[in-house]
């Protein structure tokens, strides 16, 4: 019976796969012509663009700045953050400059019996499209994606058209660095004539979901003329691309969409640990011709939010262990690059990190792809204001006509994602504090769940006093709060919803390879050099360090877990260095610095999250010419119960890791949260030489240690590769050494690269959030010992990158 069924799936297999659609085709319009400026006759066809810069999409225009305290100078009082009065920002949205009109041409060629349409990732802001002179569509949140059918306005096939995009954007319209330009991708979508199936136009569930089998739900939109007979044939096929299931309907088009229900025997569950995908080709049949071929990939898993016992995958329970991220890529700005996210998400994966909230507004497609592909669970939130304003130009201009627009694109683009698990209506929207906030919430979650009943959601609550109170909270499907770790024990209480998850936490902030002293813990603490102390004992006041929110988790039963703010530094909000600390223009806040190097912290969350390898890791580097006979704590961040720390061969000191349970109960920031999760030698005296601690496991037995030596002079470069050269783009790290090969941790020469062969230089960044050098001039400063070269490689020959600083030994790396 087995085999007979595998017989069928494999021939109506072969049918599809001779099936495949010469109808349908997609490009991406990447080559365009660029003009920083309003040029509305650059709408025409006529127009001659010959002057302007040739450009390649995705491109951000303000990336390569220059910065300037002018840009964007905000004098404003951020509610949020408790203040009352009006203060000068500086570098709120990055110093650079983004704001202004920018306009994009290019063309495109009509295909015989086709009809076209544009979709657009996301453009900043408001773009207004243009083809062949016919405004064709406006859509004015730049994060979202869009669409437009642009065949009644092109010329007959063969024939050229033109594309003409106005972006603008407002001061004080943001509260980040949000980019500029076509920063997305730009499709080029052809289809039959005939049938075919619109834009994100199939929803693929997954109602029953054992380990023995699976039903799969499809449901095709379909657009052609009523009345005609239709053929809709679907084939699942797994990773190795082999049919796994097979159906075709067939009916008399009515203008519904074809239902299919499918069985997948076995199926392999999609989590974090094991990203399986699926892909459903569905082909649409006229009169015996194949008119349309639509590919979407799902997953198989199920989720479950269980009152008193958690969040559910694939019937295990787990705690998120997630980050939130904005969606700016550092030094490459908000220009999309699929291998810097790999990088990115890379990093995460080896923290242990498996979840990513994308705050707070739409992702680019290529993360949620990525997140499918690599195993993150996703919290997609698209909103940070509603219809009151946080910023006087923001999303609240818009809210009433578009939100509901926005919330059904977002939702029908990504609901066939098996890595979204949960949707997030807003993040810490004024609206919370109205009494009749709770409406717009319940109006934002009613559109969710009509468009996608399989998926709960939440919204990130920071008022929680006024939640509690006005019924905001009690809307959602899980109430979700931003810090305030003293009130979820309140909150889980009130609610009596049976969870509470942690939607954003810690703010910790701290610069890499940076440390302050004496050693101590507070709040908001500004520094003279404007950089936050690498001891990870920093945090705003309204946040908490990892510790706090690490022992929530691992005492109640009902904490879902936590997306910390934020997994990578980005640009823009520059606190505690955002008032009037010019040149401060990029956060402290990341677990990664803007260079994509991690800092100390990194290692702390991996030491609680990463399961599968151990992490012993020594903060701070042991390189201090002024500190011979001071106090210089040593922490270690471990996954290890206990170790001993050694100076020049004299031990510290053993440490084991408290093992108290019961926090918050017992008061915020209490000591004992720290040496739960942090080894600490407080009364360490710094003398030059070597730090070593020799770890234990739980049998007290000698199971590693780690050595931080002291560095001598300053006598080479080192170059290491730190994401794979698969991509196009490849990340180096540089530092300098010295002849023992100990890396100079303080060392800020000036870096000079050169890069010959099949590739170029495409950018550099150091991490630090005072730096105004550019990140696209192929020199720069070291940051505390480091800093990330990007090189772009054209995989067709070798590429050379060298790199130099005078008085010291250059460094090379070929990539092949
Ligand atoms: C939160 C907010 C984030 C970011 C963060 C900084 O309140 O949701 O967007 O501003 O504070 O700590």
């Amino acid at each position: 019976m087995e085999t007979i069924k595998r017989f069928i799936v494999v021939l109506f297999a072969l049918l599809v796969g001779d099936s495949l659609s010469a109808q349908r085709s997609e490009t991406l319009l990447t080559s365009w012509k660029f003009h920083l400026g309003d040029e509305p006759a650059a709408a025409s066809p006529d127009y001659d663009d010959s002057g302007w810069a040739r450009v390649v999409i995705p491109h951000d225009w303000a990336i390569t700045g220059p910065f300037d305290i002018r840009h964007d100078l905000q004098n404003v009082a951020v509610i949020q953050n408790g203040e009352t009065a009006a203060t000068l920002k500086t570098g709120r949205t990055g110093g650079l400059p983004y704001i202004g009109c920018g306009w994009y041409r290019t063309s495109f060629e009509t295909l015989a019996d086709s009809r076209m349409e544009l979709v657009f990732d996301g453009a900043m802001s408001e773009p207004k499209v243009y083809v062949n002179g016919h405004e064709v569509c406006f859509w004015p949140y730049g994060y979202n994606s869009f669409h437009c059918d642009v065949s009644p306005f092109i010329n007959p096939a063969g024939e050229r058209n033109n594309v003409s995009v106005r972006l603008e954007n407002l001061p004080f319209s943001s509260r980040w660095y949000p980019g500029a330009g076509l920063y997305r991708n730009v499709h080029l979508v052809s289809t039959s004539q005939v049938a075919y199936v619109p834009v994100w136009g199939t929803y693929v569930t997954t109602p029953e979901v054992s380990r023995s089998a699976a039903t799969v739900h499809i449901e095709t939109s379909v657009v052609a003329s009523e009345g005609k007979m239709i053929e809709c044939r679907t084939a699942l096929k797994n990773l190795d691309g082999e049919v796994v299931a097979f159906s075709a309907v067939e009916d008399v088009f009515a203008g519904k969409p074809f239902v299919q229900e499918l069985t997948v025997e076995e199926p392999a569950l999609w989590s974090p640990e094991t990203p399986h995908c699926y892909t459903a080709v569905t082909s649409l049949y006229v009169d015996g011709r194949c008119e349309d071929t639509y590919e979407t990939l799902f997953g198989i898993r199920s989720i479950e939010f269980k009152a008193y016992e958690g969040f559910f995958l694939n019937g295990e329970r787990r705690q998120f262990k997630g980050v939130c991220n904005h969606h700016d890529l550092g030094p490459l700005g908000a220009a999309v690059h699929v291998d810097a996210l790999r990088h990115q998400l890379a990093l995460l994966k080896d923290m242990g990190c498996d979840a990513i909230r994308t705050s707070h507004n739409m992702p680019a497609p290529e993360l949620v792809r990525l997140c499918d592909e690599m195993g993150f669970m996703m919290m997609i939130e698209p909103f940070d204001e509603w219809n009151d304003a946080k910023c006087p130009n923001g999303y609240h201009r818009w809210f009433d006509e578009w939100a509901e627009k926005d919330m059904v694109n977002m939702l029908h683009q990504y609901r066939n994602d098996p890595c979204v698990i949960l949707w997030s209506i807003g993040n810490e929207v004024p609206s919370q504090r109205k009494d009749d906030g709770w409406k717009t919430a319940a109006f934002l979650q009613d559109i969710c769940h009509r468009e996608d009943p399989t998926r709960p959601v939440t919204c990130g609550m920071d008022q929680v006093d006024a939640v509690l109170a006005n019924g905001f909270a009690k809307v959602l499907d899980i109430p979700g709060i931003n810090y305030r770790t003293y009130k979820y024990l309140e909150a889980y209480e009130t609610l009596s919803r049976g969870f509470i998850l942690g939607s954003e936490t810690a703010s910790t902030v701290s610069s890499r390879g940076i440390y302050h002293f004496p050693v101590v813990k507070g709040f908001s603490i500004r520094h003279e050099d404007n950089q936050s102390s690498g001891y990870d004992l920093e945090a705003c006041k309204w946040s908490n360090i990892p510790d706090v929110d690490f022992a929530l988790a691992d005492d109640y039963k009902w904490d879902l877990g936590q997306f910390v703010w934020t997994g990578f530094d980005y640009l823009g909000e520059p606190s505690p260095y955002d008032t009037d600390a010019w040149p401060s223009h990029s956060s402290v806040f990341g677990i990664i610095d803007l260079a994509s190097i991690p800092k100390d912290r990194y290692y702390l969350y991996r030491s609680v999250w990463n399961t599968d390898s151990p992490t012993l890791h020594i903060v701070p580097h042991w390189t201090w010419p002024s500190r011979e006979g001071l106090v210089t704590p040593v922490f270690v961040y471990t996954s290890y119960p206990e170790a001993e720390l050694f100076v020049n061969g004299i031990s510290q000191g053993r440490r084991t890791k408290n093992a108290m349970a019961g926090y918050p109960a017992r008061g915020l920031q209490d000591e004992d949260v720290e040496s739960r999760y942090r080894l600490m030698w407080d009364n360490v005296v710094y003398q030059r030489g070597k730090v070593e601690v020799v770890a234990y496991d739980k049998d007290g037995r000698r199971v590693a240690s780690e050595v931080v030596r002291t560095a001598g002079q300053p006598h080479r470069l080192k170059l290491e590769q730190a994401s794979p050269a698969d991509g196009r783009l490849v990340y180096y790290t540089v530092s300098v050494v010295d002849r023992q090969g100990i890396e100079v941790p303080d060392a800020t020469d000036e870096i000079f690269v050169s890069v010959k062969g099949s590739g170029r230089f495409k950018a550099m960044a150091n991490g630090d959030p005072t730096c105004l050098e550019l990140f696209q001039e192929p020199h720069m400063h070291l940051f505390a010992g480091k800093l990330t070269v990007i090189v772009e490689h054209d995989s067709s020959a070798p590429v050379e990158l060298t790199v130099t600083a005078k008085g010291l030994r250059k460094a090379q790396a070929r990539i092949y």
